[in-house]
């Protein structure tokens, strides 16, 4: 499944909001290629810090970063890392700021370098996959928190990253829209580490679970896990089995 060296290895991190206590203490993590991982672990322990920390938004107190093979340090090698990793943001409202939708879908595109045209193509096509047709010239500010997640999700899929580190991609969306997106995350060939809160949405689209305990990540055990075998797109929903 997995292969190579991992592609995120954090060693020994420590980290600390300033003026706040340890988020993160001594905490070891690798992530490999092939990865399908979700991170499911009470409000405030440390999730959303943790992503941001691997985006570079965040400068641990102490400890190594490698990504990609590479230790990063500078705002430089974090450029390169954030093509390579894709963020949803757990507030849709920090990764949206174009005035219109497809400005802001097109954007990373851009970035990377294509022409207007395809990067206008590569918007266009992405969010017909998420189901947002119409939506290209819609002001961004005035959509629904719904639909200011998805194009969120839009903004990051049209990067076509790597890595895709998604905060709690669910929250707020209705039960069809929600049964989408877990059908379009479990077909996504890259790999990802999903935040969620849903274990039943974790079970189907990832093939290990961990958590943060003390600042650190723990692997949840397998008697743990067995409880929800009967996984299947859902499942979070009160239902009876024939
Ligand atoms: N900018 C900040 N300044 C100070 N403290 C912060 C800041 N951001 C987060 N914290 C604190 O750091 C801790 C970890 O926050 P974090 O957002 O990583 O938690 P989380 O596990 O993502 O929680 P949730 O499930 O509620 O999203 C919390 O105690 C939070 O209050
Ligand atoms: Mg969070």
């Amino acid at each position: 499944m997995n292969s190579g060296p991992p592609i995120i290895n954090l060693k020994d991190i420590n980290f600390s909001h300033p003026g706040g206590k340890a988020v993160l203490n001594h905490l070891d993590f690798k992530f490999y290629n092939g990865d399908r991982m979700g991170l499911v672990a009470p409000n405030g322990s440390g999730k959303t810090t943790l992503f941001h920390l691997i985006m570079g938004l965040n400068k641990p107190t102490s400890g190594d970063m490698e990504l990609f093979g590479k230790t990063v340090t500078t705002a430089k090698d974090f450029e390169e890392v954030r093509r390579r990793i894709g963020l949803l943001f757990q507030d849709p409202d920090d990764q949206l700021f174009s005035p219109t939708v497809i400005e802001d879908v097109a954007f990373g595109p851009l970035n990377l370098g294509k022409s207007k045209e395809k990067a206008q193509n590569i918007a266009r096509r992405t969010l017909a996959n998420l189901g947002l047709e119409g939506f290209e010239d819609r002001i961004t500010f005035k959509l629904s928190g719904g639909e200011k997640r998805l194009v969120s999700l839009a903004t990051v899929l049209a990067m076509e990253p790597d890595v895709l580190l998604l905060d709690e991609p669910l929250t707020g969306l209705d039960s069809d829209t929600s049964s989408k997106i877990v059908e379009i995350i479990s077909n996504l060939d890259q790999s990802y580490i999903i935040i969620s809160h849903d274990i039943d949405f974790l079970l189907y689209t990832t093939n290990q679970i961990c958590s943060i305990k003390h600042g650190q990540i723990i692997f949840e055990d397998e008697s743990q896990i067995h409880v929800h075998r009967h996984v299947h797109p859902h499942g979070r929903y009160p239902h009876k089995h024939g």
